[in-house]
């Protein structure tokens, strides 16, 4: 029983959005040039979980179920995110009892990595690009499909499933049709993957055929998380320009600058996205009476600390001060010592590894969890997960010319591994390039 006037749950699901219990439309005032056309924020973040993204995670699940794909308990969850829709999921799957995997960009936000592992999530921290990048054999999107190759696992992939512009077709559509009276004459939101413009833009045109739908993107090398650069658009198959009315650029600093302004002067806590989405609204929709504008603010700013840091140092004088030139130097040396070491003669192919192992009885050191290293690892492993290969000198090889070959999934965390054992000394260390899956691929066998 859910009271939405006494805001009464007996389930917090019962806080999902739908026409009976919208998210808050806020009128804008400040930040917007207009004298006749009204505009109107839809504050996703009023959402259980937070985020736009929860709609979606609902409406996957439930058609998912309804199709027979999952059942509780029966199947793990994989899906590739860049952040929101894990989020959701994850408390949707705690819910309704799913484990949740989600492979992503170790670019996003620090704080939605941690509040993902908070929540429970199977976390994957892949080198991918902030939003899952086209083709990337080791993106996320590329090792969720992977992984739902196995038997147990189910992506419900929300970068192809019409479940996802359903939702929004079924709840912030209809919302936004009876909060506005029927008056709505532009919808505007930022492109992930186009669920919501989609979506929404279906049901508002089927009422309303003049309704005038904009879809906002950001600039390439962009870093406002959650929404696709064109380029990056091709990884979705939900982006449906012809059903827009307009497709807006909007660059980064303007998105950040306009997310200051939102917070400042309207006192709306909109994240960056949602900015970006306003931004890209009024460079299309005109000064006209009559003129009713709703933009989508998909979540708020509190995720993105480490974001907001970096587009606004002055706001913070310790940090603004620079770093010892050492550490950020060091790190950005580590990072290119580790993609070369990836590339080098150190990396071997599976042949060579397989000689190592059975022509020089190489020590296979797996460097990964506890848990991936449990799940499946080269026959005669021993595993010392990389945070603690330092404090492990007990149990590597007394006689620094022993051959050793580091192993992990696909051969990224075994170049850091390498790198580290020729720190100690060791002559003949190597990293298994494409790591154990792609000792798998090769029908080799794996224990336990
Ligand atoms: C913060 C944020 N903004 C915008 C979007 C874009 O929404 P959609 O995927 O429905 O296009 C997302 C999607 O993940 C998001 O997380």
């Amino acid at each position: 029983m859910s009271e939405h006037a006494l805001r009464v749950y007996e389930s917090i699901l019962g806080l999902l959005s739908s026409e009976d219990n919208p998210t808050p439309l806020v009128r804008l005032t400040k930040t917007v040039p207009f004298k006749h056309t009204r505009a109107y924020a839809k504050l996703e973040w009023y959402n259980p979980f937070g985020a736009v993204k929860d709609r979606i995670a609902a409406n996957l699940l439930a058609d998912a179920e309804k199709r027979g794909l999952i059942a509780p308990g029966a199947k793990k969850l994989v899906e590739p995110t860049s952040g929101n829709t894990g989020l959701g999921l994850t408390m949707m799957g705690n819910a309704r009892g799913y484990s949740v995997r989600t492979p992503l960009s170790n670019k996003i936000p620090l704080e939605k990595r941690a509040v993902l592992r908070f929540f429970g999530a199977d976390v994957m921290e892949l080198n991918d690009e902030l939003c899952p990048a086209p083709g990337a054999p080791e993106g996320a999107i590329a090792v969720a499909r992977q992984t739902a190759r196995m038997p147990d696992f189910h992506m419900l992939d929300q970068y192809r499933n019409e479940a996802n512009p359903e939702s929004h077709y079924k709840t912030t559509g209809p919302e936004i049709w009876r909060q506005t009276g029927g008056k709505v004459t532009h919808f505007a939101a930022g492109l992930g993957t186009c669920g919501t413009v989609t979506g929404t833009g279906r049901y508002l045109k089927e009422k309303n055929r003049a309704v005038k739908v904009i879809g906002v993107h950001p600039g390439e090398g962009h870093d406002i998380p959650g929404v696709r650069s064109l380029v990056q658009l091709k990884q979705t198959e939900l982006f449906r320009p012809n059903e827009y009315d307009g497709v807006v650029e909007v660059a980064n600093d303007e998105a950040y600058a306009l997310c200051l302004r939102l917070v400042r002067e309207e006192c709306i806590i909109a994240g960056p996205s949602s900015a970006m989405a306003l931004s890209g609204a009024l460079k299309a929709v005109p000064d006209e009476p009559g003129n009713l504008l709703v933009v989508i603010f998909p979540d708020n700013i509190f995720k993105y600390a480490s974001s907001v840091m970096r587009h606004f140092p002055d706001l913070f004088p310790a940090a603004a001060a620079p770093p010892p030139a050492g550490s950020e130097l060091n790190a950005r040396l580590y990072d290119e010592m580790v993609k070369h070491a990836k590339t080098s003669r150190d990396a071997v192919a599976i042949d060579e590894a397989r000689a190592m192992i059975d022509g020089q009885g190489a020590l296979v050191i797996d460097v990964r969890s506890n848990e991936r290293y449990d799940a499946a690892h080269v026959p005669g492993a021993v595993n010392i997960p990389l945070s603690t290969l330092g404090e492990s000198a007990a149990r590597l090889p007394g006689d620094k010319d022993r051959a050793i070959l580091c192993v992990c999934d696909r051969g990224n965390i075994s170049a850091n591994g390498m790198l580290y054992l020729k720190a100690l000394g060791y002559s003949r260390v190597k990293s298994l390039s494409g790591g154990t899956q792609a000792w798998i691929r090769e029908g080799l066998p794996t224990e336990p």
